[in-house]
């Protein structure tokens, strides 16, 4: 379980992760958890539509019993959530996932799925993004489908990624995911894994970086990867000759940060309320924070208690979480000196 900030490399190192387990012929499927009201029966849906497109190579083995067994699981799954138009050659499995309660039916798919890919010496994966946004009832089965899997032994494995909090949403949905998962908390990189983020790329078609250049864009950067990218970028368009200079990357930070502030900035404050947007300026004033959720209530001259239900929208919409009891902070990195900067009124 890969949990940490906006822009620190969650997906860039899921898709990695999965790429390894593909070319060691394993089964994965990639989901990517939504909010909203459509979004657990959307979820399920595209779940049963990649298991079955991933089972399609597996069409010829249907010969076997093993293999047979999961191509008409993954069918009755299919079947189950609404997938149509895509054929395994099978007819599906009237007895294995067709309850509709998708606890029951993903313990039968997974469990038939992951016996195959034991056979044939492989293993299976569901990867889940923005694992945050997963509806209860899909968390609560996965977790339960995971630990059931690891009973027997079955090369099944649920790999995820998400904001902060999520983590501790496993932690509510079971007792036993503690032991169940490896969490990983994915932050900023080092001082010097910032360097060569900029000067290795660079590096191998030719320009390089000036000392003084190079220690303003890693200070600008904020050691972020998504912020190395998009300042690194800018260098590049700004800059005329190299070794890159202070100038370029004065100028190269100064219009990246106007591009920052009036695009992917602004989508994130825009889907506020104006009360959520008070709430966030309370906690702009601790800078990159966590703040304290008594302090900001204090400064809004109210109770902890009345402002909870902004806070909890605020945390649904992913623009914060909560890194202790008691405390909140931004998801993405940036926010605050953004929103100061806009020196926006109370
Ligand atoms: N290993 C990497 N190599 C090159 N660029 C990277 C790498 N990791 C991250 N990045 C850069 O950082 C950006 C953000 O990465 P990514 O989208 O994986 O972050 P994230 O943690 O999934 O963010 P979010 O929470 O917003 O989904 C990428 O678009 C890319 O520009
Ligand atoms: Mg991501």
């Amino acid at each position: 379980m890969l949990s940490g900030l906006r822009g620190v490399g969650k997906t860039v190192l899921l898709n990695r992760l999965r790429g390894i387990a593909l070319a060691h012929d394993w089964l994965t499927i990639k989901i990517e958890a939504q909010a909203g009201a459509s979004a657990a029966r959307d979820v399920r849906n595209v779940l049963a539509r990649e298991l079955q497109i991933a089972s399609r190579r597996y069409a010829p083995r249907s010969g076997e019993a093993v293999f047979k067994s999961m191509l008409r699981t993954v069918s009755s799954f299919g079947a189950t959530f609404g997938v149509s138009g895509i054929s395994l050659g099978v007819d599906l499995d009237p007895s294995r996932a067709r309850t509709g309660v998708v606890d029951i039916d993903l313990r039968d798919v997974i469990e038939d799925v992951a016996r195959a890919m034991r056979a044939a010496r492989q293993g299976f994966v569901i990867f889940i993004d923005e694992m945050q946004d997963l509806d209860e009832e899909l968390l609560v089965a996965l977790v339960a489908a995971q630990h059931h899997a690891g009973q027997n032994e079955l090369p099944f494995f649920v790999v995820g990624a998400g904001l902060p909090n999520f983590p501790a949403r496993l932690a509510d949905a079971r007792s036993y995911p503690e032991r169940l998962f490896d969490y990983r908390v994915i932050g900023k990189l080092s001082e010097s894994e910032t360097e060569e983020s900029f000067v290795i790329p660079a590096k191998s078609v030719g320009p390089t970086y000036s000392d003084e250049a190079l220690e303003l864009l890693v200070k600008a950067s904020g050691r972020y990867p998504y912020f190395i990218q998009e300042f690194g970028s800018a260098m590049w368009n700004v800059a005329t000759s190299h070794p890159f200079q202070r100038d370029d990357a004065t100028a190269a930070i100064h219009a990246r940060l106007q591009r920052l502030d009036s695009g992917f900035f602004p989508s994130r404050w825009d889907r506020a309320t104006p009360k959520e947007r008070e709430y966030m300026l309370a906690m702009a004033e601790d800078g990159e924070g966590p703040s304290s959720t008594r302090v900001a209530a204090e400064r809004l001259g109210t109770k902890v208690t009345s402002l909870g239900p902004h806070r909890a929208q605020l945390i649904a919409k992913g623009l914060v979480y909560s890194p202790e009891y008691g405390e909140i902070a931004f998801t993405v990195p940036g926010m605050s000196d953004f929103i100061r900067r806009q020196n926006l009124e109370r």
